[in-house]
C-alpha cells in the first residue's frame, strides 16, 4: 500500500475556476470575494457578522484584543489543544490558566473550569477538541454569571449542530480556522463570527492596520463624477492594528468550499461510520471521542490504547501516517510555568490519543486497510507478540 496521508483538502476544479476570475479580474488582494465571503459565512453559521483573516491564529488574537483587557488578567483555555489557543492570550498580554479536559471527549472538564476559576480570569476560550462540541450548555450560562467573554474555538469544526444550535453561536466570538487540513480551507485563512455590532468594526479595523475604513470601499469611492471632490482616500488610523485580513484568492477558495461542506461533513461521518464499525471489537483501541455522528463535523479520528507508541510505530512500517493531537500546553516549555498541578485527565490520556487518517477523500479501501491493520496489531500485542 502506498503511503496514506493523515489529511488532504479536497479542493477541484471549481475552486480553480473561482481562482481563475480572481485572476481574470486581477485583483488578488482584499477585495469584493472578501466581503462576499464573511456575508456567505456569517450567514451559513447564524451569526450577524463575520470578519474573514488570514488565520485561526489570527482570529483567536482579535477575538482576545478586542475586548481590551488590563494586561495581566487571566483567560481560561483547555490544557489539550492547538499552541494557538493559548498562544493568543500570551499575545495579549494575558496569562493563561490551564484547565484539565474530559477523559471521554477531551473537552474542557466543567467541574475543573468552576475550580479554575478566580476573580482575575476575563474570559475562557472552550475548544471543540476534534470537531467535539465542548459542553457549551452547561458553559454559556455559567460563563454569563462570571461575567466572562466566552470564546469558542471553532477551528476543528465546521457546520456541526449540537442540541440545536450550531456551533459557533454558543458564545461571544467564535474562531474559525480554514488552514490546509480544517474542515473547509483556504489554504490558509480563518474567520470570526460574532453578533455584537462594535466589535464587529473593532475586528474589521484591527485586521487591517488599525485604519477607520474599509480598503475596498475606498477604492470603489475613487471614481464617478460626483466623487471628484470627496476625499476618499482619507483614512485614520485609531488603533495599532495587524495585517490578518484575507484576499480574493483565500476568498475564493472559500466561497467554493463551503458550498461542499455539506457534502464534506457527510463523506466524514460515512469514513466514520465505517472505522468505528470496524474497531468495535478491539480490545486494545477504542475511539477517543464518542462520536456522536448526527449533524457532526468531526476533523479527527483519533484513537486511545495504552500501547500508542507500539502503535504508532506499527502503523509507520505499514505506511500509515499518525499524529497525536496533541501534546498538553503545560509540557511546553514556554507554558511550564502556567502549569497547576490538578491536570489529572490530561496527564493519563494524552498517553493514549493515536490521530489516524482521515478527510472527506479517503476511500473506503484505504479505510480497510487501515483496519486490518489495526486488527493485526490488536491480536499481537494481546499475545504479547509485539
Ligand atoms: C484548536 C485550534 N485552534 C487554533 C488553530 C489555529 O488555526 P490556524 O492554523 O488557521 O492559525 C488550530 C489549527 O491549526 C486548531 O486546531
Amino acid at each position: 500500500m502506498k503511503k496514506i496521508r493523515l489529511f488532504k483538502p479536497s479542493v477541484g476544479k471549481e475552486e480553480l475556476n473561482n481562482i481563475k476570475k480572481v485572476f481574470n479580474r486581477s485583483w488578488l488582494g482584499y477585495g469584493p470575494l472578501v466581503n462576499k465571503f464573511e456575508k456567505k459565512f456569517a450567514g451559513f453559521i447564524g451569526t450577524k457578522y463575520a470578519v474573514a483573516v488570514n488565520s485561526g491564529t489570527a482570529a483567536l488574537h482579535l477575538s482576545l484584543l478586542c475586548n481590551n483587557f488590563p494586561k495581566g488578567k487571566k483567560v481560561l483555555v483547555p490544557s489539550i489543544t492547538f499552541s494557538a489557543t493559548a498562544a493568543s492570550v500570551l499575545y495579549c498580554g494575558l496569562i493563561p490558566k490551564f484547565v484539565d479536559v474530559r477523559e471521554d471527549d477531551l473537552t474542557i472538564d466543567f467541574n475543573d473550569l468552576k475550580k479554575k476559576y478566580s476573580n482575575d480570569c476575563v474570559a475562557l476560550i472552550c475548544v471543540h477538541m476534534g470537531g467535539h462540541p465542548s459542553q457549551m450548555e452547561k458553559i454559556r450560562p455559567w460563563a454569563k454569571r462570571k461575567k466572562l467573554i466566552l470564546i469558542e474555538d471553532s477551528a476543528e469544526s465546521c457546520g456541526s449542530i449540537y442540541k440545536g444550535k450550531k456551533i459557533g453561536t454558543w458564545s461571544d466570538i467564535s474562531c474559525f480556522s480554514f488552514e490546509e487540513k480544517k474542515i473547509i480551507t483556504t489554504g490558509d485563512g480563518g474567520m470570526i463570527c460574532l453578533n455584537d455590532k462594535k466589535k464587529y468594526e473593532k475586528l474589521k479595523s484591527l485586521s487591517f492596520h488599525g485604519w477607520d475604513t474599509d480598503p475596498w470601499k475606498r477604492h470603489n469611492k475613487s471614481f464617478g463624477k460626483n466623487n471628484r471632490f470627496t476625499n476618499h482616500w482619507a483614512y485614520e488610523i485609531k488603533t495599532l492594528g495587524y495585517k490578518y485580513n484575507m484576499n480574493d484568492l483565500m476568498a475564493a477558495l472559500g466561497l467554493e468550499q463551503l458550498k461542499k461542506i455539506k457534502t464534506f461533513n457527510y463523506k466524514r461521518e460515512k469514513i466514520l461510520k465505517r472505522y468505528l464499525n470496524g474497531i468495535k471489537d478491539l480490545k486494545n483501541i477504542k475511539p477517543t471521542y464518542p462520536y456522536k455522528l448526527k449533524n457532526s463535523s468531526y476533523w479527527l479520528f483519533s484513537v486511545k490504547t495504552k500501547f500508542r507508541d507500539e502503535l504508532i510505530n506499527y502503523l509507520k512500517i505499514k505506511n500509515i501516517s499518525t499524529a497525536v493531537h496533541f501534546v498538553p500546553l503545560p509540557y511546553n516549555k514556554i507554558y511550564k510555568k502556567y502549569k497547576n498541578n490538578s491536570l489529572k485527565n490530561t496527564m493519563r490520556v494524552w498517553k493514549q490519543i493515536v490521530s489516524l487518517p482521515f478527510f472527506p477523500d479517503l476511500e473506503n479501501k484505504k479505510v480497510d486497510y487501515i483496519l486490518n491493520c489495526l486488527k493485526t496489531f490488536d491480536r499481537k500485542i494481546s499475545k504479547n507478540n509485539i
